[in-house]
């Protein structure tokens, strides 16, 4: 196995050790994560109390048995407890889906721009790797034909991202489905990465978990993103096909083994609040989407294909100095923002958090004309 840096970490680390300052992270792509006595209040539960009842032992490798019949009860109603195996974070999830259905050459095929590990993961297992361009007029949406001819080579994997990282794109239930009967005529199984469900704006349907439409389909998600708890390292996968979790489960037992049990723990008291924790993250984003819209609307240089869901939204740049541009925020200001390179794209422009509470300032600082 060849490990390859992630330019993401890298662009950042680089800038900011050539600058020699900590730079203030506007990409993010969780909201802002919750504090003790927000989590407190909105679960109704006294956290602090609630967390000395963990168990400090080994959880099983497939994890908690309530938590995951908890996370079926919420997210996956058709499937069951045994279908979910939890992980360390979505990442180690994106890991262990790799490993276990990869061979060195297989082929897989995903999206740009995109969150580089879904591409890369896939091919420090060796895979063969086709990125096809999702097409930012009318807002980033698949090249149906590029995909349907990619598909006659009978690829192994399909990798999907909605709510989409970075441009808060989102599918339609159709076009769901659609890619799920293509999937399914060609045997491609199918990995969801679906850790900003949750994060819909107004106006914007909830796409049907995978897991639950097609027997070769992995779900992803993670309380990281959608619910803003990314210190919390868990994550899980919901499958149908025992023989892929089976092997899941070999992957994961030569990694983390298990997640944390007080991980777990917390998990529980918040899992049942979700739909809550949700909605209160949608309103701050859906708040600077319009103050970015507006800032957007006034400018010569910047645009957008505003986002559906997310957290994020990727802005397009029309002039030629980009990359100088981002420097120069960084020495100036202290911003961090990640240029689309990083999302494996030539089309130019950055990804910019809309999950902060007070980015007015800033939105109007940086896209003043
Ligand atoms: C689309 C997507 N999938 C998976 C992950 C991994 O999540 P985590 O870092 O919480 O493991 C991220 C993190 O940014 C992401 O954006």
């Amino acid at each position: 196995m060849d490990f390859k840096p992630f330019k993401m970490a890298q662009y950042s680390a680089r800038l900011s050790a050539r600058l020699g300052l900590p730079l203030q992270n506007l990409h993010s792509s969780n909201p802002q994560p919750w504090t003790w006595d927000e989590l407190s209040t909105l679960t109704n539960t006294d956290l602090a109390a609630w967390l000395t009842q963990a168990p400090l032992h080994y959880e099983a490798v497939q994890g908690h048995p309530q938590l995951r019949a908890m996370l079926c009860q919420h997210l996956y109603p058709s499937l069951s407890a045994n279908d979910v195996v939890l992980t360390a974070g979505a990442q180690e999830g994106i890991f262990l889906v790799m490993q276990a259905l990869l061979k060195p050459g297989d082929e897989v095929i995903t999206f740009s721009p995109g969150f580089e590990p879904l591409a890369q993961v896939a091919a420090d297992a060796g895979a063969q790797v086709k990125i096809l361009p999702l097409v930012a007029d009318q807002g980033w949406h698949i090249d149906w034909p590029a995909l349907e001819q990619a598909l006659s080579d009978a690829p192994r994997l399909l990798v999907i991202n909605f709510p989409h990282n970075p441009t808060g794109a989102q599918l339609s239930e159709g076009d769901l489905r659609r890619l799920v009967n293509l999937c399914e005529q060609r045997g491609c199984w199918l990995l969801a990465d679906e850790v900003f469900r949750g994060l819909e704006h107004a106006g914007t349907a909830r796409l049907s978990n995978a897991a639950e439409l097609y027997d070769r389909a992995i779900s992803m998600g993670v309380v990281s993103k959608a619910l803003a708890l990314p210190g919390v390292r868990l994550g899980w996968l919901a499958a149908q096909s025992q023989s892929l979790r089976d092997q899941l489960l070999v992957v994961k037992s030569h990694v983390s083994i298990c997640q944390s049990s007080l991980d777990a723990h917390l998990c529980q008291a918040i899992v049942p609040h979700m739909a809550t924790l949700w909605r209160r993250k949608v309103a701050i984003i859906e708040q600077n989407k319009a103050l970015l819209n507006q800032r957007l609307q006034e400018h010569p240089k910047f645009h957008w294909q505003a986002p559906q869901a997310a957290a994020t939204a990727f802005i397009q740049y029309r002039g030629d100095d980009l990359e100088r541009l981002l420097q120069k925020w960084a020495a100036d200001w202290g911003w961090l923002v990640l240029p689309n390179a990083v999302f494996l794209t030539d089309e130019a422009g950055f990804r910019l958090t809309l999950g902060a509470p007070d980015m007015g300032p800033i939105y109007q600082q940086m896209f003043t004309p």
